[in-house]
C-alpha cells in the first residue's frame, strides 16, 4: 500500500484505490454524525440549485449545507453536526452542499472506493487504510483553494500510522505537522486554524469543539452509488 496526502483536493482517477475525503470543519464531521444519528444516506451535490432540483423530484429528502458557514435559506439543516439529531434525520436521505467539503467528495468519484474521515471516526479510518493493499489518496478539502491546517492535521494523524508507506514530501509534512501540534485539539484549532477562528467568530465554537473530539463514533461513511452510507 502507498499513501499520498493531497493538501488540496485533486480530480482522482482509477489509479487511486481508496480516497479518504477530509473536511474536519465541518462537512465530513457532519456526514459521520448524520449517519450515526440514523440518516440512511448523505448525497453530496455541487450546487444549491441541484439540491432544490433533487427535492422537487424526491420531496422526502432533507436539504443540508452552508454558504459562508450559515444554513442556506429554505434548507432543512445547515452544516452544524450538532443539529443532525436522531429525531430529525433518522431514516432520511440528506442532500448536502457545502463550500469545500462536498466538492472534495465529488472530485474523488474516480477512485475505486471513497470514505469520509474526521477526528470523530479516526480509528475506523486508520483501520480502513490499513486494510487497503493499493493506492490511498487522502483528499484534504481545504478552504477556498487554500489548504486548511485542520484537514492536514487529520491526514497526518492517519498517515502517521503508516509512515513507511508515504509517497512524497507533502505526505511526510502532514505527519510532521500532526506530531508538532499541541493538544487539546479544540484549543489548537481555534488558536492556529483560520476556519476554526472564523466559525468561532460567527457563533459556531461549539461545532469546532465537537469536531475536535477523537473517536466518538465507530462508523465509516462509504460511498455507494450517489452518496455516503454507513459502511
Ligand atoms: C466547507 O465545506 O467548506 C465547510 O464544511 C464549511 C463549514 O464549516 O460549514
Amino acid at each position: 500500500m502507498k499513501i499520498k496526502v493531497n493538501f488540496l483536493p485533486v480530480e482522482l482517477s482509477g489509479e487511486v484505490d481508496l480516497a479518504v475525503v477530509v473536511d474536519v470543519l465541518r462537512a465530513t464531521s457532519t456526514i459521520v454524525t448524520a449517519l450515526h444519528a440514523g440518516a440512511s444516506r448523505v448525497m453530496p451535490v455541487e450546487t444549491v440549485e441541484e439540491a432544490f432540483a433533487t427535492k422537487r423530484r424526491e420531496p422526502r429528502v432533507l436539504l443540508a449545507g452552508e454558504r459562508g458557514g450559515h444554513m442556506i435559506p429554505r434548507f432543512d439543516l445547515g452544516n452544524s453536526p450538532l443539529d443532525f439529531t436522531e429525531e430529525l434525520v433518522r431514516g432520511r436521505e440528506i442532500v448536502m452542499t457545502t463550500t469545500n467539503g462536498t466538492p472534495a467528495a465529488l472530485r474523488s468519484k474516480g477512485a475505486g472506493k471513497i470514505v469520509a474521515a474526521s477526528f470523530l471516526n479516526l480509528a475506523r479510518v486508520i483501520e480502513e487504510i490499513g486494510n487497503e493493499p493499493g493506492m490511498v489518496a487522502i483528499q484534504c478539502a481545504g478552504s477556498g483553494g487554500q489548504f486548511s491546517m485542520e484537514d492536514v492535521l487529520l491526514a497526518g494523524a492517519a498517515a502517521s500510522v503508516f509512515e513507511d508507506r508515504l509517497l512524497d514530501d507533502a505526505s511526510r509534512a502532514a505527519v510532521f505537522l500532526f506530531r508538532s501540534a499541541n493538544v487539546p485539539l479544540d484549543r489548537f484549532l481555534v488558536d492556529h486554524c483560520e476556519h476554526a477562528k472564523k466559525l468561532s467568530s460567527i457563533g459556531y465554537f461549539e461545532d469546532v469543539a465537537f469536531c475536535a473530539k477523537i473517536n466518538m463514533y465507530d462508523l465509516l461513511p462509504v460511498w455507494r452509488e450517489n452518496g455516503f452510507v454507513r459502511g
